[in-house]
């Protein structure tokens, strides 16, 4: 895992400048695309950048990597309805190339299957980016997931549904869909997005770990292609 710093003005373009070189990638332009608050200065850079004329979606399949259990199909607070708003309606990405993950699916387990066929058929993951919680959970994988687990059902931690009111869901929902660590894992590559100084903590307990299921992360540190991108305030207890 290569750890890079920069400053909080810098980040968005520094975050968007990885998922750039993806998207312009000369062979498969398949993304995982997170939510939460760390990624939205990113999508607002990229959103810059299409409308500028320098970066085109046409060819990118995007793949949203987890979702909350429970919420109607339309709630505005569901991870594709924020990826929706915040990235895939402002670009030219076209709508058959938009791949999410399905809570309300009739046989959910099937449509996890389904998740996986459809990354593989498009030719695996380019570039997944992800986020890291205070527990030190990636996507929803929680920890104690296995590093061998695929796209799954799963149960959020106590911590998960407690930092989980910042999103004002109207419910917090006890379970959710996930991309598994191993999906990731086979990602060409990985990019790991933290600021702020309450993410400071895990950061450094991640990069004294070593791969454990306590620490979901951590089994990116062996990754060969990955890396951790931080503010200043994220890094400040390296
Ligand atoms: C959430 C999501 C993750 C997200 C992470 C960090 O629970 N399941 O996909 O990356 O926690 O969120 P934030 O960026 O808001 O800190």
């Amino acid at each position: 895992m290569e750890v890079k710093v920069t400053s909080n003005d810098e980040f968005a373009a520094r975050a968007a400048d990885y998922a750039e070189a993806a998207i312009n990638s000369q062979s498969v332009r398949n993304l995982c695309f997170p939510t939460g608050d760390t990624p939205q200065a990113m999508y607002r850079e990229l959103v810059r950048r299409f409308e500028r004329g320098e970066l085109s979606f046409a060819q990118v399949h995007a793949f949203g990597l987890d979702e909350w259990g429970d919420l109607s199909a339309d709630d505005p607070s569901r991870c594709i309805a924020r990826l929706r708003h915040e990235l895939y309606d402002l670009v030219d990405l076209p709508a058959s190339q938009i791949h999410y993950l399905e809570p309300n699916h009739s046989n959910v387990a099937q449509m996890c299957r389904q998740y996986e066929d459809e990354i593989a058929a498009c030719g695996g993951l380019t570039l997944s980016i992800v986020g890291i919680g205070l527990n030190g959970h990636v996507g929803f994988n929680e920890p104690g997931s296995q590093v061998t687990d695929g796209t799954r059902v799963v149960s959020l931690a106590a911590r998960t549904k407690q930092v989980a009111s910042k999103y004002n869901l109207g419910m917090i929902p006890d379970w959710g869909v996930t991309m598994g660590l191993a999906t990731l894992l086979a990602s060409q590559q990985v990019l790991i997005l933290a600021t702020g100084e309450h993410k400071a903590s895990i950061v450094r307990e991640l990069l004294q770990a070593e791969p454990s299921e306590q620490l979901p992360a951590s089994w990116f540190l062996r990754h060969p292609q990955c890396v951790l991108l931080l503010d200043e305030a994220a890094a400040s207890e390296l």
